[in-house]
């Protein structure tokens, strides 16, 4: 497959692995980009030395190109930094205005991306000069900016700036590939697909629910998980904390039930309260099954837990599978 993205990163297929938060990994992200797709390491809280020491990791498992996502609701001075001095192929934002660091980003080779939710934001960040958008539609996993589905949202995107527009929420296999093609996409930005990913840092409990969720299963949050993140809308799977919460009427932070109580422990031993913003890694303790299990809608489309290289391969398989079906219909 040839897309203005795969040509403009130097990429086989235009498949690219969203970041995840923690849940990234080198691993992960060397394997997709292995694959022919991009592999992305989420960055945004590392220090600058965990920064470089994760580039630098996957620059030993790879050599071909992939991205480090920084979100700008944080102070991401220091992190831009390392990934112009590390030369990494392409630097995502979202949450934020990317414009003080495009400049010297794309003065050494960078390509530089933002995530959008409305076709106003998209015009913006053209304007300032991004190589390319995301546009994040409303069923995604994780922080969710806008309210429109990436079926409106595509084509809106689409329609109103000259840069390849990649479709991200919603797209778990090669129906929705080719979906996002045709509604005017360069490439798609999976997320929840990865999840069950053999590579990423998600903790058993974590894949299993996603594995197991329907389409029904997710709930739009404007201001739940917020400790960490606040006024942050998040897409995550319905748990025991978000039936409880729902069950009290959805009151706001401070009237929530079980505000406070501990839930779990981080690697290093620091407590994970309930509404934390963080989500199970394979090295947190405790019960995992109530902390912030971030997934988007298709969920309900994807069940098999897999090497993130198979998958990759797998929708690539797919993505023909469905072109050669639909090309008949249109031939005479
Ligand atoms: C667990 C999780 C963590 C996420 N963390 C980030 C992040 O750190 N930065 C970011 O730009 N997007 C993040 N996202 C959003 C994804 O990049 C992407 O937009 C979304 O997963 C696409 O929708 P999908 O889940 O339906 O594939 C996250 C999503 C999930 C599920």
């Amino acid at each position: 497959m040839h897309t203005p993205l795969t040509k403009l990163l130097a990429i086989q297929h235009p498949i690219i692995q969203a970041p995840l938060g923690s849940a990234t990994t080198p691993e992960l992200a060397a394997a997709v980009s292995n694959a022919g797709g991009l592999g992305m390491l989420a960055l945004s809280w590392a220090d600058p030395a965990q920064t470089r020491a994760q580039i630098r990791r996957t620059k030993a498992l790879t050599d071909r190109p992939f991205g480090v996502n920084l979100v700008l609701a944080w102070d991401q001075r220091a992190r831009v930094a390392v990934c112009a001095d590390e030369g990494v192929a392409v630097v995502s934002f979202c949450w934020g205005d990317a414009a003080p660091f495009l400049a010297p980003l794309r003065a050494q080779g960078i390509a530089v991306c933002h995530t959008v939710g409305s076709a106003d934001e998209a015009a913006r960040c053209a304007d300032q000069g991004v190589d390319f958008l995301v546009a994040q539609g409303w069923e995604a996993g994780g922080h969710v900016g806008g309210r429109v589905a990436t079926s409106v949202l595509v084509p809106a995107v689409a329609d109103r700036v000259a840069l390849p527009v990649v479709a991200a929420g919603g797209i778990a296999d090669g129906r929705g590939i080719v979906a996002a093609l045709s509604l005017g996409a360069a490439g798609v930005w999976m997320g929840t697909r990865f999840l069950l990913a053999r590579e990423a840092a998600t903790s058993a409990v974590y894949r299993d629910a996603v594995a197991r969720a329907t389409e029904n299963d997710t709930v739009y949050a404007p201001d739940l998980f917020h400790l960490g993140w606040e006024q942050a809308p998040h897409r995550v799977l319905r748990n025991s904390t978000v039936a409880a919460w729902e069950r009290a009427g959805s009151p706001p932070p401070g009237r929530r039930p079980g505000e406070g109580q501990v839930l779990a422990h981080r690697a290093d031993g620091s407590p994970v309260v309930r509404y934390s913003d963080d989500t199970p890694l394979a090295a947190t303790t405790g019960d995992l099954e109530a902390l912030a299990l971030y997934a988007g809608q298709s969920a309900g489309l994807v069940h098999r837990i897999a090497g993130a290289a198979d998958i990759v391969q797998d929708l690539v398989r797919q993505t023909e599978a469905v072109l050669a079906r639909l090309t008949p219909l249109i031939q005479p």
